[in-house]
Order: structure tokens, then C-alpha cells, then sequence
């Protein structure tokens, strides 16, 4: 008996082969473990026999089954792990190819520029404010002391959008919408940002340009201040051994101005002078529109030229070049900070 039970469990042996389905194992497990499979028909002779054989019997029958099981789920097995090899090798990624090779680019100058300026000035305790560049005519001219029939505003031919709205001249406009927001409280700041003007694009002039506005306004400030504050920011973007020279000028929202020079050695060993910004300390009137009694406060005031120190700094010779983003400029500003 124990024969015939053993030579069925390898004839399920003999039938397995690596060719076989899935579906074909889900067969053969029917036709040897079903209802009426080879092995469980086997259990119905169990009651032709003695008492004392059957649990033997019974085990024999059960031991079967467990190997037939085992061989039939180990098959299924094989396959299963036959098909997810094949679909991994079908989906495989190979991380070893070039990937696409990304560029890494560089700060524009202008924005080196305006970063340096942020630095130094945020070191001494400055705020950086911001203001529109689509400009009322009242924050642009007016507040600045630059009355409609004011000679001086020949000095900004602009371009007017609507007849109060033009593109900002100049930074100035921030200094008086901060004043306004400020609400007599002292104020320390710059402004960097775009501005416009009706000129010709040629090597030194552009229609847009950028410039840095600062403005300091508290009870104490004096000329000496301005000064300091000026030379401290040319020997942070120039180097140390620089020094400054202030010229007498005019602007219409400053009382006294300046232009200021800053100092370069030429060729020769020579020193030389060079401008760089406008300057001076704010006019009452324009304290006065501000909302600050000028008796009380005082305040100096600067402009720069963005592109300005972008050229002296980085020795460039033509204006259009901050603007027409070739690579081949652009490139050489890498890992300059
Ligand atoms: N706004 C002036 C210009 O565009 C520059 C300037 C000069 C700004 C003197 C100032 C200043 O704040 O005090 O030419």
C-alpha cells in the first residue's frame, strides 16, 4: 500500500518539468489533490482497512500530500520568480549611461553688484526697500523737490505712459514713498532697482539702466556721516587702499551735494579720480513733503550707478553688454562673488 502511494507521488514528480505552465501546475494539483484527485480517491480505501492500520494509513496519505503540495508550490515558485527576473531585466535602468549634463551659470554682474552693495549696507544696519518702476509723477519729481517747472527735470527726459505715470527716472521716488510709510520715525536705507531714461543705446549710455538708492534720516545725521558711509562702501567694493573725493554739484533734493570720485591708480603709477555716485545731505523741502519737520531730523542721501561700478569693477567697455546675455560675457562672471 504504502507502494502505490509512494509510486503516485512520483508520478507527479515524473510530470513536472520546466515547461509547464502555471495553469498546467494549478491542473495537476487538481488531478492528484481535487475532489476527486489520484491521491484522495487513495483515502476512501481507508475504511477497507484493519482499525490498527489506519492512523498509519491516514499518515501516509497525509505525508503524501505534503510532498505533492511542496513540489507543486515550489514549481509555481520557479516560475513566479522566472517572470519578475525577466520583467526587471525588461524595466532596467542603466544608471552607469551620461546622464544629460546640466550648465551651471553664473550671477549676472549686476546682480554681483547690487549683492556686494546689499552686504555692506545690511551690515550697518540698513533695511533694502523696493518701489515700482511704472512711477507716479508726485514720488518721481514732486517729493524729490523737482516741481513741474522745475529746470532740473530736463535732466530726466522720460518716458511718460500716462500723464502722471511715467517709468521711474531714478531710484529717488523710493526715498520719498519710504519717507511716507516711515511716519517720522528715523530710517536707514537702500534701494536698488531699474530705472529709465530717453537716451540713446550706445557704448555708455542705455535707455534702462540700474541704479542703488540710500537714505538715512534721524536727528543727529551729519555730512561727516555721509561721508564715512561713502568712503566704508568704496573700500568694501574696491579694495581698502581706495580713498574718495567729493565735488561740489547740485542735485534738487539735495542741499549741499556732491559728486563723489573714487581713487584708482592709472598705467603710469598715477593716482586718478573716477565718479561714481551722487550724493548729499536731503533737502528740507523734501523732509518737509516726507512727513519729517527738518528742524528736528536730517538726513543724507545717495545715487549710484549700478552698471558704473559694474564697469570699473570688472573693467567691461560697453554698456549693451550687461544686456544682451551673451554666454560669452556672461561665462566669465562664474564663481565670482
Ligand atoms: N537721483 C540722482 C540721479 O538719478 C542720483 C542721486 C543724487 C540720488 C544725489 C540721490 C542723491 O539720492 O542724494 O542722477
Amino acid at each position: 500500500m504504502k507502494e502505490k502511494i509512494d509510486s503516485i507521488v512520483t508520478s507527479l514528480n515524473d510530470k513536472i518539468h520546466p515547461d509547464l505552465t502555471l495553469n498546467d501546475l494549478e491542473a495537476l494539483r487538481v488531478e492528484y489533490l481535487g475532489k476527486n484527485g489520484i491521491l484522495t480517491s487513495q483515502m476512501s480505501l481507508i475504511r477497507t482497512l484493519p482499525n490498527e492500520e489506519k492512523p498509519k494509513f491516514g499518515q501516509w496519505i497525509n505525508d503524501a500530500k505534503l510532498s505533492i503540495e511542496h513540489v507543486i508550490t515550489e514549481q509555481k515558485n520557479i516560475l513566479l520568480t522566472k517572470a519578475m527576473n525577466e520583467q526587471l531585466k525588461k524595466e532596467t535602468l542603466d544608471v552607469t549611461m551620461p546622464g544629460l549634463n546640466f550648465k551651471k551659470g553664473s550671477l549676472h554682474p549686476l546682480t554681483l553688484v547690487t549683492q556686494d552693495l546689499e552686504d555692506y549696507f545690511i551690515g550697518l544696519g540698513y533695511k533694502v526697500a523696493e518701489g515700482p518702476e511704472l512711477e507716479l509723477d508726485k514720488y518721481n519729481f514732486e517729493m524729490m523737490n523737482l516741481a513741474s517747472d522745475h529746470p532740473a527735470r530736463e535732466m530726466h527726459d522720460s518716458f511718460y505712459v500716462t500723464q502722471n505715470t511715467l517709468l521711474r527716472t531714478h531710484t529717488s521716488p523710493i526715498q520719498a514713498r519710504y519717507m511716507e510709510k516711515s511716519k517720522g520715525q528715523p530710517i536707514a536705507i537702500i534701494a536698488p532697482g531699474k530705472t529709465y531714461r530717453r537716451d540713446p543705446d550706445d557704448r555708455t549710455h542705455s535707455h534702462q539702466f540700474m541704479q542703488c538708492e540710500g537714505l538715512v534720516i534721524d536727528k543727529n545725521v551729519t555730512f561727516a556721516h555721509l561721508k564715512e558711509t561713502l568712503l566704508g562702501m568704496a573700500r568694501h567694493i574696491f579694495g581698502e587702499e581706495r580713498t574718495i573725493r567729493l565735488r561740489p554739484s547740485y542735485f534738487p533734493f539735495t542741499e549741499p551735494s556732491v559728486e563723489v570720485d573714487v581713487s584708482y591708480v592709472d598705467s603710469d603709477g598715477k593716482t586718478e579720480w573716477i565718479e561714481v555716485l551722487g550724493a548729499g545731505m536731503v533737502h528740507p523741502n523734501v523732509l518737509t513733503m516726507g512727513g519729517y519737520d527738518p528742524k528736528v531730523y536730517r538726513g543724507f542721501a545717495f545715487g549710484i550707478g549700478l552698471e558704473r561700478i559694474a564697469i570699473l569693477k570688472y573693467k567691461i567697455d560697453d554698456i549693451r553688454q550687461f544686456y544682451t546675455n551673451d554666454l560669452r560675457f556672461l561665462n566669465q562672471f562664474k564663481g565670482v562673488l
